[in-house]
């Protein structure tokens, strides 16, 4: 029998799309589908996840035998499911409090049972195709209980778990009525993966905190069981945002971009729609240069790229009114005849769009109020192939860590972002370049395969000390 591998996470690589009643595929852009395309689309590997939207029980069939071509079985998610798991229990809980925004969390019974339910569901589609000796790989906060409720049905099986979002200081955890069990969710599996350090250390002081836990190390003994707790930092596909600079239309792109913007510089700013995310403040920072640098009127932009997401979350709507009206507020009061200050988008574009602006700006302005990894900050420093321009980055990143050669500044103090725009787009070439070489390096060589290679390599080793524990 040959063993598999099963990834499961929330989404589904690819989503289903209606157009005019007939159902498409739309490939995600996202790392995750390039970095564990690896791993899916050989032999009998499989992915477990949701298609993205409501499909009525009769369709079901008809997208189920689509996906299986690609390896990848679905999750149906009702209407219900989709607000009370997805939207409730993921988004209004988990997601404000790992980002360390508790008031915007909605502690509500309902969306708790509904998030056991559905991990429950994905726990016995997994297990209808689990073979003795498979590996099963768990991704992020959406399935926190779902490594437990696999090893109830079977015990033996070997499980990786890794979180994308940050976890937060105890503190912060401790407000949610329900920790316990997602502690215990969690220590379902073999192996526990976070980017950083920091998340390590917070989740084993969490841990600690259960009676039957015992934390030595890295090392977490559970019910007779052993857990492996550690970072993995999330690496890009650096070789393909390298690459793509040659493309044609890439460069079409880029031709357009400057004639467009002229001899301004450039700031540019990409990110999902999330209060997360420091939008709100980062335009307060520019706006706060504009003030009291008059003389930069007409020789900087803000090219601002807000991509749609969770927009039926209450606050997420919210948040999409505030930015609409600061950028007019901005556009209102500074513009010119001849010049605008904020370039702002609400919608997604090309891989080949987003990576002529990536080449073309001068500066990245990435200021998450906290945020897992962040992979826009890595996406820019891949694309700069000539090892000019400068990142702005967040020190409430995850990348952070990793690339310290940025302008690293607290996204709470809006005079520090201010002097940083100044100063990058001040910086003389020979410092750009110093800067963005020893992040290009890092950025190459920590890359979203050797991110895969490490996780798989480092649960095959916790199978052998989960294998000498059992024969003790
Ligand atoms: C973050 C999370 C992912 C999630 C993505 C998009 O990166 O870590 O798990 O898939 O955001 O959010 P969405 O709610 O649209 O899946």
């Amino acid at each position: 029998m040959v063993n598999k591998t099963i990834i499961v996470s929330n989404r589904l690589p690819v989503k289903i799309v209606e157009h005019q009643g007939e159902y498409r595929l739309s490939p995600s852009e996202g790392g995750l589908a390039t970095g564990l395309g690896s791993v899916y689309k050989k032999g009998d590997n499989i992915w477990v996840g949701w298609p993205g939207i409501e499909v009525p029980e009769e369709r079901q069939a008809e997208v189920t035998e689509k996906l299986a071509e690609l390896n990848l079985i679905p999750v149906f998610l009702t209407a219900d499911e989709i607000n009370l798991y997805y939207e409730g229990f993921s988004n209004e809980v988990l997601w404000p409090v790992f980002h360390y925004m508790v008031t915007y969390a909605n502690f509500d019974q309902s969306y708790r049972d509904s998030y056991q339910q559905v991990n429950e569901k994905f726990s016995h589609i997994v297990a209808s195709h689990l073979q003795e000796g498979d590996t099963v790989w768990v991704h992020d906060y959406q399935l926190l209980l779902l490594s437990a409720l696999i090893r109830e049905i079977q015990p033996q099986v070997l499980i990786g778990f890794f979180q994308h979002i940050p976890f937060p200081s105890y503190e912060i955890f401790r407000l949610i009525p329900w920790r316990d069990e997602l502690i215990a969710g969690m220590l379902g599996a073999d192996l526990l993966g976070f980017h950083t350090f920091d998340d390590v250390r917070h989740f084993l002081s969490a841990a600690s905190r259960l009676p039957q836990v015992k934390v030595s190390d890295n090392i977490v003994s559970y019910k007779d069981r052993q857990i492996v707790v550690e970072s993995f930092p999330m690496g890009i596909d650096s070789d393909k945002f390298e690459g793509l600079i040659a493309e044609p239309q890439v460069r079409e792109h880029m031709r357009l971009f400057r004639k467009t913007m002229g001899e301004r510089k450039v700031i540019l700013t990409i990110d999902r729609l999330d209060y997360s995310k420091g939008i709100l403040q980062r335009l307060q920072a520019y706006e706060l240069l504009l003030q009291t640098h008059p003389e930069l009127i007409g020789h900087i932009s803000l090219y601002m790229i807000v991509v749609p997401s969770r927009d039926t979350v209450p606050r997420y709507k919210e948040l999409r009114d505030q930015i609409d009206q600061l950028v007019g507020n901005i556009n209102s009061s500074y513009r010119t005849m001849s010049w605008q200050p904020v370039y702002y988008f609400y919608r997604s574009f090309t891989i080949e769009f987003l990576s002529a602006l990536y080449r073309t700006a001068d500066v990245c302005l990435v200021t998450p109020m906290r945020d897992g990894m962040n992979l826009v900050s890595k996406e820019y420093v891949a694309s700069r192939t000539e090892d000019t321009g400068v990142l702005i980055l967040s020190e409430m990143a995850g990348a952070s860590k990793e690339l310290n050669d940025a302008i690293i500044v607290n996204p709470n103090n809006i005079g520090e972002v201010m002097r940083a725009i100044l100063q990058a787009i001040q910086m003389p070439e020979t410092e750009q370049i110093f800067r963005m070489k020893q992040m290009r390096a890092v950025v190459s060589k920590f890359n979203i395969h050797l991110w895969v290679k490490n996780f798989m390599e480092k649960l095959e080793e916790v199978k052998v000390l989960q294998e000498s524990l059992r024969t003790k």
